[in-house]
């Protein structure tokens, strides 16, 4: 059974506000890690031997493939997302002349690689631009062109919390024949994901936000005909079949999307991930995205009908389907970084991002955090005045 109220003693204490920076991870969780640590530290191979070694991740590919809607045989566990776009981006045979497309609200993760491969050859990595924060759908549609081998982008957007459609998304790449990868970090755990039905190529998640668990962990999925068509850029004793075969005479990969995880990683984080997630399923993922849902447009509605906040802009779009968990504001002729600050100081602990304040929910904040975060709010900026 779980109890959010002593799974989440912090959010007991203070007004969290903040799982879109690093969330709080529940006590199972929590506790997990710690058991699994003091056995490794304590013991070394007595208690994990060469066969927990190499099981260790099983549990977080399995708990991964469930909340997806995957085969456990198309996710790995890696070190964080942005591991997973590294390696998406680095098996690919770009033609020359081709493009990337994504936009410049995105978060860097999402981008770099493909910078980066463009350093090496003519890739062109096409940027939607974003007006106060929001990419208009279509203008990131107009980018896409039969020369687009790839549409990198987030699922929700970091800063202002903008959600895609992950359907049209997919439908739009598939149209002109490219691949598309998905970065739902601030996502997974949070939003519906179904990888099949809405026709996912690649799909990374970071351990530390909408999945509850520690940093050191991400799951890493690859439709199932890629796993079997690309090659891991990188390779290590673990990419192979049985790794303690230790044999180095001959590279040949694991099958499953596990050939791309390839040394060691923090095996705690895997374990507390998993744990996680388990958590997330007894919840229950409906009911997660309808909480945080309900506060998002709830704490819209707040900041909407308070005449003492004035100047305050809501950078979240506006309609239903394009929010999820984030609402970001931005306070006209303040230093953003100093209302994030000075509410954090005040117990509302919140982010300063893209020129403005985030705040972000989770399962442990209710409707009093939100009355209080718009309280403390009026506070502050009255401050200014
Ligand atoms: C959308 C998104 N992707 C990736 C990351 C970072 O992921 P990682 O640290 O696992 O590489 C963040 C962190 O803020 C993020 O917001």
């Amino acid at each position: 059974m779980v109890n959010i109220r002593l799974d989440f003693p912090t959010a007991r204490g203070v007004t969290y506000l903040n799982s879109a920076s690093i969330s709080l991870m529940p006590r199972p969780a929590v506790r997990k890690m710690r058991e699994f640590d003091q056995i490794v530290a304590g013991g070394g191979t007595i208690g994990f031997d060469e066969k927990a070694e190499t099981e260790a991740l099983e549990g977080a590919r399995q708990e991964g493939a469930h909340l997806l809607g995957a085969r456990t045989d198309e996710v790995a566990v890696l070190s964080s997302a942005t591991d997973g776009i590294c390696s998406f981006a680095l098996s690919l045979e770009l033609k020359k002349g081709a493009n990337v497309v994504s936009t410049d609200a995105d978060f860097p993760s999402v981008i770099y690689p493909w910078m980066r491969i463009g350093r090496q050859g003519a890739l062109d990595v096409r940027l939607a631009r974003n007006r106060n924060g929001v990419i208009n759908e279509s203008e990131l549609a107009e980018l896409v062109d039969d020369r687009t081998s790839v549409i990198s982008i987030s699922h929700v957007e970091y800063g202002t919390g903008q959600r895609f459609d992950l359907r049209w998304l997919s439908e739009l790449a598939h149209s002109h024949g490219a691949y598309l990868i998905v970065d739902a970090t601030q996502s997974a755990g949070l939003m519906p994901i179904d990888v099949h039905r809405d026709g996912i190529d690649a799909l990374v998640a970071g351990g530390y936000k909408g999945l509850l668990g520690p940093f050191g962990a991400a799951i890493f999925y690859l439709r199932r005909e890629l796993v079997d068509e690309l090659t891991p850029p990188l390779a290590g004793w673990r990419s192979a079949p049985v790794p303690y075969d230790l044999d180095s005479e001959k590279l040949s990969f694991a099958s499953g999307a596990k050939k791309f995880e390839y040394s060691t990683m923090s095996y705690s984080s895997a374990i507390g991930l998993a744990e996680s997630i388990r958590y997330l399923r007894k919840v229950g993922c409906r009911n997660i995205t309808e909480h945080v849902r309900t506060l998002t447009k709830q704490f819209i509605d707040l900041i909407k009908s308070n005449n003492r906040l004035p100047s305050t802009a809501i950078l979240t779009p506006e309609e239903e389907q394009r929010q999820s968990s984030i609402v970001s504001l931005r306070f006209e002729g303040r230093k953003q970084s100093q209302v994030a600050s000075e509410l954090t100081g005040r117990r509302i602990i919140v982010s300063q991002r893209f020129n403005g304040v985030r705040f972000s929910f989770h399962i442990y904040n209710t409707p009093r955090d939100l009355l209080r975060a718009v309280r403390v709010l009026q506070l502050v900026l009255k401050k200014y005045d």
